[in-house]
C-alpha cells in the first residue's frame, strides 16, 4: 500500500501530531509543502526520528505552503500525475486544500481529507485541527495584557486571526470573558461600545474587545472609538503569530490521534475520497468529500 501525506495551507497546532499518529498505521511518503511539493516531484520517504521529535510541537514538520498555482490545469496536471502514484493521498488543511482534495478526487486520484486550519472553517465539520490552540493563545494574550489596561482604565482591541471566519474571535469574546465582540463589521457599533466604556471607566475598570483581523486598518477603529472616549485611552494589540506557533493545546493533539485512527480506518476498510470531519458533539464523522 503506498501512501503519501501532505500539509496544505496555514500551519495549525496538532499538524504534526496527525503526520506521526498516522505514521503508527502506515508506511508513508510525504510531498514537502503541500501541494507545491506534490506537484514539482518533492517527495520523501517520512523521517520517523523528525516526526516523532515534533509530534508535540506546533508547525508542519512536512512543511506547508499556499499554492494558487495549483488552480492552474498546468500545475494540477503534475500535481495529478504524482498523486496516481499512490493508492492514497491524505490531505491536512483547510477548506481551500479541501477543494484541491476535491478536485483531485474527481480527476481520479484517490483521496482523504483531514481539517487542519485554525480559522476552523471547514465546511460541515464542526472542528478543525489548530483552532482550541488558537483560541488558547488569545486568551493567554488577554489575560496578560489586562492586568495592565485595567490598571489605566484604558480600552483594547486584541485582533485575532481567523481570515474570512469569526470563530477564533467568538470562542476567544467567550473564553476571555472580553467585553465586546467585533467579528465582522455590522458588530462594531461605535456609541455603544463607547458606553461601555465609559461604564467600565467609572467602575474603575479597563475595556476588553476582541476583533476579528482583516476588516479595517486598525487606525479606523482606534480613530473612531477615540472620537468617542477619552482621547489617548485605546490602544491596539496584535495577538499574531502564536496563535499558530504556540504549544498546541491537549485538545488538538487529541483530536489529531482520533483524525488519524480514521483515516487509517478508512484505507484499511478500502474506502476512497472521504473527508473525516467532525460532528456537533465532537465526534468523528466520515464524509464523501465535498
Ligand atoms: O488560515 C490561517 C491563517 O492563520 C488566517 O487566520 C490568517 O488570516 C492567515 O492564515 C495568515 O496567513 P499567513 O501565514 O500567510 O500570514
Amino acid at each position: 500500500m503506498k501512501v503519501l501525506v501532505l500539509c496544505s495551507g496555514g500551519d495549525a497546532p496538532g499538524m504534526n501530531r496527525v503526520v506521526y499518529s498516522l505514521s503508527k498505521y502506515l508506511k508513508l511518503d510525504y510531498a514537502r509543502a503541500g501541494y507545491k511539493g506534490l506537484v514539482e516531484g518533492d517527495i520523501f520517504p517520512l523521517d520517523l526520528k523528525a516526526v516523532k521529535e515534533s509530534k508535540d510541537e506546533a508547525g508542519a514538520v512536512i512543511y506547508s505552503s499556499r499554492y494558487p498555482k495549483f488552480k492552474e490545469e498546468k500545475y494540477f496536471k503534475k500535481g495529478l500525475k504524482n498523486a496516481l502514484n499512490y493508492d492514497y493521498v491524505i490531505v491536512i488543511g483547510g477548506n481551500g486544500s479541501q477543494r484541491g482534495a476535491k478536485e483531485l478526487a474527481e480527476a481520479g486520484a484517490n483521496m482523504l481529507f483531514i481539517p487542519g486550519s485554525i480559522d476552523n472553517d471547514v465546511i460541515n465539520s464542526s472542528y478543525s485541527l489548530g483552532f482550541q490552540s488558537a483560541v488558547d493563545q488569545c486568551v493567554y494574550t488577554i489575560q496578560n495584557c489586562m492586568p495592565s489596561i485595567n490598571a489605566f482604565c484604558y480600552t483594547c482591541f486584541f485582533e485575532v486571526m481567523g481570515r474570512d471566519s469569526g470563530r477564533i474571535a467568538e470562542e476567544t469574546y467567550k473564553n476571555a470573558n472580553a467585553d465586546v465582540l467585533v467579528a465582522k463589521m455590522e458588530d462594531f457599533k461605535v456609541n455603544t461600545i463607547a458606553k461601555k466604556v465609559k461604564e467600565n471607566v467609572n467602575n474603575g475598570k479597563g475595556t476588553c474587545i476582541v476583533l476579528k483581523e482583516k476588516m479595517r486598518d486598525r487606525t479606523y477603529f482606534v480613530e473612531a472609538l477615540e472620537e468617542r472616549v477619552e482621547k489617548g485611552t485605546v490602544k491596539y494589540q496584535v495577538v499574531g503569530r502564536t496563535q499558530r506557533g504556540g504549544k498546541p493545546a491537549k485538545m488538538d493533539l487529541l483530536m489529531a490521534d482520533k483524525f488519524a485512527s480514521a483515516a487509517a480506518k478508512e484505507i484499511k476498510l478500502g474506502h476512497k475520497n472521504k473527508s473525516i470531519l467532525v460532528d456537533e458533539k465532537m465526534n468523528i464523522k466520515i464524509c464523501d468529500l465535498l
